[in-house]
């Protein structure tokens, strides 16, 4: 197995921007070269359109394809090719569930969020009970940022239809116990989505242990390409949703007056898909099941950790979020100074973060901020670069104290 610390050099946008350091990657992720080399052997020689091609290029592009999907069952632990779907992202993904069971829904049938929840996990459960008169309520937090598991539980006695979690926050880091809220929501009857986009890309997730009936995430955000998202979940759960989208390629029979749906996965994956992407994704899939990735998760939780204890040593730091166990991500403010100024300081330096809501605005106003600042780290993310932006923030500290 790789050793961790050579993992950068595996990066060529790491390896080419020695002055840059990328703290973004809970935003999206770089590539490492196998991805790209995938991507470029991808439409050097196996490039087709994808199980409608009786020639051998497409059937070589689609077996690549179908590859892919095998790889992500390993992955996840799914047991079905067919329980998993190929969509375009998060969003969608959620999208398609959301809107997907509009029909299974009745007036009144309640909808929980959790405070969390990125803009993806939250607007088109707001469409779906505002076209089909539902209720929607949040689920509090507790101190670390993660669910209150009593105020869920209570809660849970108004029979929820439908609860949307995340399973790590992108703004606080917190990470829920998924296996154990799944398992009370569905004491009560509940369906249950699972927001991944936090999560995949750190540590290893089984779905058959959380046994959620979806559960969704990115390509983009653990090293693969963007434009390819996942759906996954239990085939009953996947089998009850509508299409998002309808034409080819998921229909068997076909009128001018009306049509015949294919079984999952086509059912839901109508047009062509991202080819290409979905192959070279397999790559970032490969390169991440052939690390020890409980030993990358302890080292980043570990650079994590030392960075925030080093930020909170700075006067005048407000950090959010977890403070025991935080995933991936920091946020912070300086108190007195507008996180966008901070941000565009550190990008003078080359530290690149992201400042702003986050696309969790409901959850920043319950903090009391309307913005702040985040890091994010990935498998490239070096002591080094942590102890260069702990330096930086404190020189643009100073810089603003004495503007003021
Ligand atoms: C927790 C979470 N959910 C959903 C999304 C949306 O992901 P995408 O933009 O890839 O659809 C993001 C992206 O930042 C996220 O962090």
């Amino acid at each position: 197995m790789s050793q961790p610390h050579t993992l950068a050099t595996e990066f060529p946008f790491i390896a080419r921007h020695p002055d840059l350091v990328y703290l973004d990657s809970a935003a999206t992720t770089q590539k490492p070269q196998v991805v790209l080399d995938a991507l470029m052997h991808t439409y050097q020689n196996d490039y087709a359109n994808v199980h409608r091609g009786a020639h051998q290029l497409s059937e070589r592009a689609t077996s690549a394809y179908e590859a892919t999907r095998h790889q992500l069952m390993r992955f996840l632990n799914v047991p079905k090719p067919e329980q998993v779907i190929f969509t375009h992202g998060t969003t969608e993904s959620i999208n398609m569930v959301a809107k997907g069971l509009l029909k299974q829904v009745q007036p009144n049938d309640l909808i929980l969020v959790d405070q969390t929840a990125h803009h993806a996990n939250l607007v088109p459960w707001q469409v779906l009970a505002r076209e089909a008169e539902l209720q929607l309520k949040t689920i509090p937090l507790d101190t670390q940022g993660c669910i209150d598991i009593a105020a869920f539980e209570r809660l849970l006695q108004h029979k929820p239809k439908i609860v949307a979690l995340s399973h790590v926050s992108n703004v606080l880091g917190s990470c829920n116990d998924v296996c154990k809220l799944t398992q009370l929501a569905h004491q009560y009857g509940a369906w249950v989505l699972v927001d991944g986009a936090q999560a995949v890309g750190h540590f290893s997730v089984d779905i058959s242990a959380i046994n959620c009936d979806y559960y969704v995430f990115s390509s983009h955000k653990m090293y693969g390409p963007s434009g390819v998202g996942v759906l996954t979940g239990k085939q009953d759960a996947l089998e009850r949703l509508e299409p998002l989208l309808t034409g080819g390629e998921m229909v068997v029979q076909v009128s001018y007056e009306s049509s015949r749906y294919q079984d999952l996965p086509h059912r839901l994956e109508a047009g062509t898909p991202p080819i290409a992407e979905v192959i070279a994704f397999n790559a970032a899939l490969s390169w991440l099941m052939q690390k020890d990735r409980a030993q990358l998760f302890a080292q980043e939780q570990n650079l994590i950790r030392t960075m925030r204890q080093a930020l909170s040593e700075i006067e005048g730091i407000e950090l959010y979020g977890a403070s025991d166990h935080p995933v991936g991500v920091i946020a912070f403010n300086l108190t007195g100074h507008h996180h966008y100024d901070v941000t565009a300081l550190l990008d003078q330096h080359g530290i690149l973060m992201r400042s702003g809501h986050h696309c969790a605005m409901p959850l920043l106003q319950s903090l009391g901020i309307e913005g702040c600042c985040r890091l994010s780290i990935g498998l490239y993310t070096q002591p080094e670069d942590m102890q260069k932006t702990i330096e930086i923030i404190q020189q643009v500290k100073v810089f603003l104290d004495e503007l003021e």
